[in-house]
């Protein structure tokens, strides 16, 4: 095949959301040339739907400490988390809340000038004690706030934006170094090698493997099917995290903040069934626990509509004033999405598919790790991954609210300041190989030279369809064996995919098919790996076994694209320098 057209970076930075320009920013503002690739302008990104807040200790409502917030991250996590990340994460919250403050973030104030800060799931004061104010708000708007700081920021450092383009695949060497990626334009369908001395993944995550999500339809797996196609691993693929409050029939998120502000929910007999299921912190325990609870309530007759499919989140007793001042949005996507004015009545709500906890294994500088030989962490050279699409793990088995975000400005600013210590400047590009970029012109060639096969739309409602009924809040081994079938068989139809004459298609209708590709490896890794994992932890709950078992089960999966082949390594339970928190049962 003929060359591809190249240009050279020092770095190269899939996705625009909020770690991607957090990294971006330490690179550029230390003088290093960087592309930063988004199929969507970067204030779209789909951190802008953040809505409750970051979480940090900064202790302005009453006191507060990082200690407790590990903790209550850890026991959020089931234990799966790794506590040396969580240290690290927690104790840098405050200080990457002011660098963002100091950037010129809008959050809200308290009126001695503080960031304002809310109560939020299972945020806790002394150990899980009482609940407290943590989550640094800017209104319920607080993703939206957060990208456009960091975008303003990047064009001050002079950050340059590929807007609507999507990377394709990873440029591997023959020794396994990243040296960049294959990129797509979107408007005129031109590919080109985008090469880098570093290539960092910030694709966010894959909410849209499934039916009913909060995630934006850009949320495809990008950066997780380059990885599995570059036969990296997968980690710990089988928690998603349900939202509580997706708004029920639409799926847009409705914040924790609600609650955080006092919101409650209602089963059809008005009762607040949360005292019932956490009788400590109520509608504030954490995501898995409420969304298992309501879901409960609808499995039991107890929900509400005429199908009694959802329950309702209350919260005109705030009052119009907190509901306008702190609750701004929430009241638009009210009466957008429900019909339903929250000054006055309920939100019919729903569990919703809203996060993954697992993604490409990294350590706390961002840097990607694959077993190798003898070397269970090894660095892949020249690569890195952080915010959703990542995992390091912070979150295990279950993310605490407001943790995204944080996870998002710890680690981007992580990976990029080991990136700067590298100092790049100094060193020049590797020669590419004679076939970099084949594997994706491969793809592209499939598809355009299939002029009949599969409906790529149909295959990906297929897709979400099997996942939302095969991999839901409760799982089941009937239930997910016949979902790994059922996924391996739509694997086989995604390679028969077809988009029709070239001349005659959107450029659009290529995206999506290349998305496919990426989807159906988030889905196969999330499916076989809950499967394999026969226990209770967070939010993978399984009827069939509804403990949790650390004796068998205290590890991380990982999935191999290869044969879908699983893989296990242990957690660390190991803080940087504090005692451990060894695993206990979980009450809220
Ligand atoms: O409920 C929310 O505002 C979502 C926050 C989060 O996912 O951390």
């Amino acid at each position: 095949m003929s060359a591809l057209p190249v240009r050279k970076f020092d770095a190269v930075i899939v996705g625009a959301g909020g770690s991607g320009m957090r990294a971006s920013l330490q690179l550029a503002e230390a003088g290093l040339s960087v592309a930063v690739l988004s199929k969507v302008f970067p204030t779209r990104s789909h951190t802008v739907a953040a809505q409750g807040g970051i979480g940090a200790s900064l202790g302005n409502m009453s006191e507060d400490s990082w200690l407790w917030h590990m903790y209550d991250t850890i026991k959020g996590s089931d234990w799966l988390g790794d506590q040396d990340a969580i240290e690290y994460m927690c104790k840098m919250a405050p200080q990457v809340v002011y660098e963002l403050e100091h950037f010129g973030m809008p959050f809200d104030r308290n009126p001695d000038g503080t960031i304002y800060q809310r109560p939020f799931g299972g945020h806790s004061a002394n150990f899980g004690e009482r609940p407290v104010q943590r989550a640094c708000a800017a209104a319920d708007r607080t993703g939206h706030a957060m990208v456009h700081t960091l975008y303003q920021r990047n064009v001050r450092a002079r950050t340059q934006f590929f807007v609507e383009w999507m990377a394709l695949d990873l440029i591997r060497n023959a020794d396994g170094d990243v040296q960049g990626v294959v990129a797509y334009e979107m408007e005129t369908g031109d590919v080109m090698i985008l090469q880098a001395k570093v290539t960092v993944l910030a694709t966010g995550g894959a909410g849209r493997i499934f039916a009913a999500s909060t995630n934006a339809f850009i949320n495809t797996g990008d950066g997780l099917g380059m990885a599995a196609r570059a036969g990296l691993p997968l980690e710990d693929m089988e928690f998603w995290q349900f939202h509580p409050t997706g708004v029920a029939g639409a799926g847009v998120l409705i914040t924790e903040g609600v609650r955080g502000e006092g919101g409650i929910l209602l089963n059809a007999q008005g009762e607040r069934f949360m005292e019932r299921y956490a009788p400590n912190l109520k509608d504030l325990a954490s995501r898995d626990v409420v969304s298992r609870s309501m879901d409960q309530e609808i499995k039991e007759g107890r929900g509400v509509g005429p199908h009694k499919d959802h329950v309702l989140l209350k919260l005109d007793h705030l009052g119009p004033d907190v509901i306008l001042k702190r609750l701004p949005s929430i009241r638009e996507i009210a009466l957008k999405f429900a019909n339903v004015d929250c000054i006055k009545e309920p939100i019919p709500v729903v569990p919703t598919i809203h996060y993954q906890m697992g993604g490409i294994p990294t350590n706390v500088n961002g840097q990607v790790v694959a077993p190798k030989g003898s070397d269970p962490n090894a660095v892949v050279p020249g690569l890195y991954a952080v915010g959703e699409c990542a995992c390091v793990s912070v979150h295990g088995a279950n993310r605490l609210g407001t943790n995204s975000l944080l996870d998002l400005l710890v680690f981007g600013r992580a990976a990029g300041n080991h990136i700067v210590g590298q100092n790049l400047r100094a060193q020049g590009q590797q020669a590419l190989a004679r076939d970099a970029g084949d594997a994706s012109r491969a793809r592209l060639a499939r598809l355009d030279g299939a002029s009949s096969g599969e409906s790529v739309p149909e295959v990906a409602h297929e897709i979400r369809k099997t996942m939302q009924a095969h991999c839901g809040v409760f799982r089941n081994q009937q239930l997910l064996a016949e979902g790994v079938r059922q996924v391996m068989d739509l694997d086989a139809r995604v390679a028969r995919t077809a988009i029709g004459d070239r001349s005659r298609v959107f450029n659009t209708a290529r995206v999506e098919a290349l998305e496919l590709d990426n989807l159906i490896e988030t889905a196969k890794a999330t499916i076989v790996s809950a499967e394999a994992r026969r226990e209770s932890r967070g939010a993978q709950a399984r009827s069939d076994y509804p403990n949790r078992d650390d004796a068998n089960w205290l590890k991380h999966t990982l999935w191999y694209r290869d044969g879908s082949r699983l893989d296990y390594k242990p957690v660390n339970l190991k803080p940087l320098s504090v005692e451990a928190f060894p695993p206990k049962a979980r009450t809220y």
